[in-house]
């Protein structure tokens, strides 16, 4: 049976075009499938807030901050610097600055500084320090250095040794503590994700690693002390991630397909703050710090670092490290948190991606 021309070019054109066709509707809806950052979360509320003045010493717990661009205020503003290069020093190399204690006076507005004396069970080395410096006071009590951090450089104002040097023997070498104003004239500039060309605009930070602030979550602390109980009858507080803003979440590790976020008034409040928008540059990839107990300075020698490298490799950018909170950017100026509010993660995506070596 002889076909007609045309069936035949029907054949020749189906036997070609038939297994194309094929392979992209199967990789194309498999890719809808696997890609798709899913839908939104419902929303959750903050539970708890979290700042640490000086960068790796013990943190304050509180009800309520004022966010500013840079972070929370009074959060990483200040820390410890070697002398005379002004290095940055952190609880990766000294564990005992955890026991380094900042409290706040908001009636004198005042940081008064703590650490047990060296060779002594109850005697205390203390100074304070304006919390929020005038230029002037700035001007005649400390001078400009200009201070290390990671491989960068940025100006500092350095207190005199007048009001610091007994913390000399804390460390056992020569230290200065540099503060850095959320209104500098030379700010540092974020980078990594936080860069002007992947954020979209300019942000600057005092003395965070990274970001102005990290958001972690209940829901994961719980899930991660759950393998922790089950693997050394471990129970870890969440300050060990040093987080500054806790959030109760539903779902563990949701967090890491957030993408935006907004803070706003408790629900069932009549006030109207908050309407705070953050954009979440990146998930924040672990060194062994929450190895320490920020209580007694002591170092784990396992966890949660051996647990979470099981299982929080889960960033494309960042293979090697463990993944735990996530790191933001507040949008615009800003304003007043506090517990209650309402979170709501109001974009997710799944194209999240660690930048290193800064
Ligand atoms: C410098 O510090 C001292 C002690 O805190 C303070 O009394 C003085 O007013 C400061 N200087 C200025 C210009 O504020």
């Amino acid at each position: 049976m002889a076909l007609s021309q045309a069936s035949r070019g029907a054949i020749v054109v189906s036997a070609f075009f038939l297994p194309i066709l094929t392979y992209l509707y199967f990789t194309r809806s498999r890719g809808k499938k696997s890609a798709g950052p899913g839908p939104l979360p419902p929303p959750t509320e903050i539970t708890n807030i979290f700042i640490h003045p000086i960068k790796s010493c013990h943190g304050l717990t509180v009800k309520e901050a004022k966010l500013l661009p840079t972070g929370l205020d009074l959060d990483r503003q200040w820390m410890w610097v070697t002398y005379p290069d002004h290095k940055f020093l952190t609880i990766r190399s000294d564990s005992r600055m955890t026991l380094i204690r900042p409290t706040y006076n908001s009636g004198t507005d005042t940081l008064t500084v703590t650490a047990p004396a060296p060779n002594s069970v109850d005697e205390k080395l203390e100074f304070s320090i304006p919390a929020h410096p005038t230029p002037d006071w700035l001007l005649e009590n400390t001078s400009t250095v200009n201070a290390n951090i990671w491989s960068s450089n940025t100006p500092a104002h350095a207190y005199s040794t007048s009001l610091t040097g007994p913390f000399n023997d804390f460390f056992g070498k020569d230290v200065r503590l540099v503060y850095k104003s959320p209104f500098s004239d030379s700010p540092r500039a974020l980078v990594s994700n936080g860069a002007k060309d992947i954020l979209g605009r300019e942000g600057s930070t005092c003395f965070p690693d990274l970001m102005p602030i990290l958001v972690g979550c209940e829901s994961s602390i719980n899930e991660l002390n759950t393998r922790l109980q089950a693997a050394e009858g471990l129970t870890i507080d969440v300050r060990r991630f040093r987080p500054n803003i806790l959030v109760k979440s539903d779902k563990p590790w949701d967090e890491d397909r957030w993408k935006t976020l907004r803070i706003s008034s408790k629900p069932g409040s009549d006030s109207k703050e908050g309407g705070i928008t953050l954009d979440v540059t990146q998930r924040c990839a672990r060194c062994q710090v929450p190895n320490v107990d920020p209580e007694t300075a002591e170092k784990h020698k396992r966890q949660p670092w051996d647990t979470l490298m099981k299982y929080r490799r889960v960033d494309e950018g960042i293979k090697f490290k463990p993944c735990f909170g996530m790191l933001c950017v507040p949008r615009g100026e800003g304003g007043k948190i506090s517990v209650g509010m309402k979170l709501e993660v109001t974009e997710v995506t799944d194209k999240h991606r660690y930048i290193g070596g800064f």
